[in-house]
């Protein structure tokens, strides 16, 4: 089968050709700058641009521009407008023929374009022994998404979960059940976050009241760092729960990262002795205040100082640069990445250019890979504070995913429906985990935003709700008549026209999230085809039409309901038959 060109790119090839005739040489790879418009199917404000370098009256390139594409074989009917824009027509032949063409094609014409790269994507990372709190979502959420996304472009994907497994805090936590058996988390099922939260707590409280207790403690990070077996069976213990605890709640979230993803600090611990001493043979990391550090140009605090990155600290203790410097270096060396993504709060925005410019000059980071902090901003509560629980305390993961269930449910019963009740739980929880995962998807990611469960939840706006109901509505309309051929000789309506020309543009739609790493682009994207079907549907009766109109209007059904399942899909985002 021959590939399928998306319309605005024969537009745009048929520009850029007759600008190429139109202007001199040196402008040939002129940008043609199309793009739809309310006035014509697309406009292309190119020649504007053009005209001003070559010091010409911008009507006269746009005259000549449009003489060039009326000469050009499979022509579109073209027009100058305004001050010198290219308005251009889509036939209707060409709307149809593009419809039949994308539903002849199961990737419903996206293309390959990330094919031969390889991608490490860095997200999720919870700590063990602590509750996964909305930050964690967020990357969780958004990670998974570039993931997807990613693949579907045809990139070889790694996805690793860094999660924190290692650190200090672990002797805190070893001597504190040593000495409180009562506190044992075992056997908690699904209590165990929680039971293991409250541990972190009492056993913090312990090590800052009791010098005692933290002497102890400290020499319990001794214990583990030189394999005291019945230590790091504890720490083994501990890490394993957590882990099965952070798998609950993927599954939950239904996000792809399982436990071959796990990349976890602890797997570093080996590695870290080489990484400082490699660093100070190649005169890059120096002492300082008995840590060891390395400086990034330009990186001051407000007095004019230079930070510093601590690799390792005073008491000879590894930190988080450490690891993630050892971590980098694994990806590059062993993965092979192309390009490594970390989805992490922006708040670590320092960290990660520390990190990335101190391996950037050891060499651990070679040009051809790229290393980019992907960062979020942070999910705030309704009084536009930093999420907590009244008592100050981290929002647990799991209750916010209860509390969207119960909105769900509350929204589903309103609506009324006829379903079992187990199929009523599964489309509750199709719709809250929707909910969820829209909210924060759809946000600008560099954004702060405010948890809200019932605007989430709402079944208009631009909301997941919204979009599975959208996708509900059209499969219903299907179940009804099933879809026939296309025939390209009938008249497109304008709201037809519109709707194929915005589902036209999913390729072009999921290459600009793989470029920016912002998955709202393809939020938008669903939502615009969402709209754009709504008034379709508005102004083109379907099961109602007759003979070829009746056959193009179930194919656009059609396509529409591929378009929003096949992105829901890349959002991560179930899309089911009812709602
Ligand atoms: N565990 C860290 C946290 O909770 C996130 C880890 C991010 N990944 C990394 N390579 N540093 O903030």
């Amino acid at each position: 089968m021959t590939d399928i060109v998306a319309i605005s790119a024969q537009v745009e090839a048929a520009v850029r050709a007759a600008l190429a005739e139109a202007l001199p040489a040196e402008l040939a790879g002129a940008d043609p700058v199309v793009r739809r418009s309310a006035r014509a199917d697309f406009q292309a404000d190119g020649a504007l641009a053009v005209a001003s370098r070559v010091g010409r009256p911008s009507r006269d390139v746009a005259t000549e521009v449009v003489r060039q594409i009326s000469r050009q074989a499979d022509a579109f009917p073209v027009e100058v407008s305004g001050p010198g824009f290219v308005n251009v027509t889509v036939p209707d032949g060409v709307v149809w023929a593009a419809v039949a063409a994308r539903l002849a094609d199961a990737r419903l014409g996206v293309g390959a374009s990330r094919r031969g790269e390889r991608v490490v994507v860095d997200y999720s990372g919870p700590n063990v022994a602590k509750e996964m709190h909305v930050g964690h979502l967020r990357s969780t959420v958004i990670g998974d998404a570039l993931v997807r996304v990613l693949g579907h472009l045809g990139a070889e994907v790694v996805r690793q979960n860094h999660v924190g497994d290692w650190g200090t805090q672990f002797g805190m936590l070893i001597q504190y059940l040593d000495e409180h058996p009562e506190a044992a988390w075992q056997g908690r099922g699904v209590g165990t976050m929680s039971a293991l939260d409250a541990l972190y707590r009492a056993a913090r409280a312990a090590f800052e009241a009791e010098p005692g207790f933290a002497d102890r403690s400290r020499a319990r990070v001794v214990a583990l760092q030189a394999g005291d077996e019945s230590t790091v069976a504890v720490w083994s213990a501990l890490v394993q729960e957590s882990e099965e605890a952070f798998a609950r709640v993927y599954d939950r979230l239904g996000v792809l990262l399982d436990a071959g993803d796990l990349d976890g600090e602890s797997r570093y611990n080996a590695a870290l002795p080489g990484i400082v001493a490699e660093l100070f043979a190649a005169g890059i990391a120096v002492q300082s205040e008995g840590a060891v550090v390395t400086f990034t140009d330009g990186v001051n605090d407000p007095d004019g100082d230079p930070v510093p990155l601590i690799v390792r600290k005073k008491d000879g203790g590894y930190g988080y640069a450490a690891t993630d410097l050892a971590t980098l270096r694994l990806r590059v060396e062993h993965y092979r990445a192309d390009r490594i993504l970390y989805v992490v709060d922006a708040r670590q925005a320092l960290h990660f250019r520390m990190v990335f410019d101190t391996a950037r000059r050891t060499g651990w980071l070679p040009d051809g890979v790229s290393a980019e902090h992907v960062p979020f901003g942070t999910v705030l509560g309704a009084d536009g504070k930093p999420f907590k629980t009244r008592s100050g305390a981290t929002v647990r993961l799991a209750d916010l995913l209860d509390d969207a269930e119960a909105a769900a449910r509350a929204v589903l019963r309103e609506k009324g429906d006829d379903f079992t009740p187990a199929e009523r739980d599964a489309v509750v929880h199709a719709a809250a985990t929707a909910a969820v995962k829209y909210a924060d998807l759809s946000t600008t990611r560099t954004r702060d935003y405010v948890f809200d469960v019932d605007r989430m939840v709402a079944s208009s706006g631009n909301t997941g709700v919204y979009l599975q109901y959208a996708h509900a509505r059209v499969r219903s309309i299907l179940r009804k008549a099933g879809s026939q051929g296309v025939d390209d000789a009938a008249p497109a309506h304008p709201a037809e026209k519109d709707l194929v020309l915005t589902l036209d543009a999913f390729d072009a739609t999921l290459r600009d999230v793989a470029a920016t790493l912002e998955p709202h682009r393809l939020c938008g994207y669903l939502y615009d085809v969402a709209t754009a079907f709504t008034r379709f549907y508005d102004l083109c009766p379907v099961l109602k039409a007759e003979g070829a109109a009746r056959g193009n209007r179930l194919a656009l059904c059609e396509l529409t309901s591929r378009t929003l399942a096949t992105g829901l899909d890349l959002l991560g985002i179930a899309a089911p038959e009812r709602l």
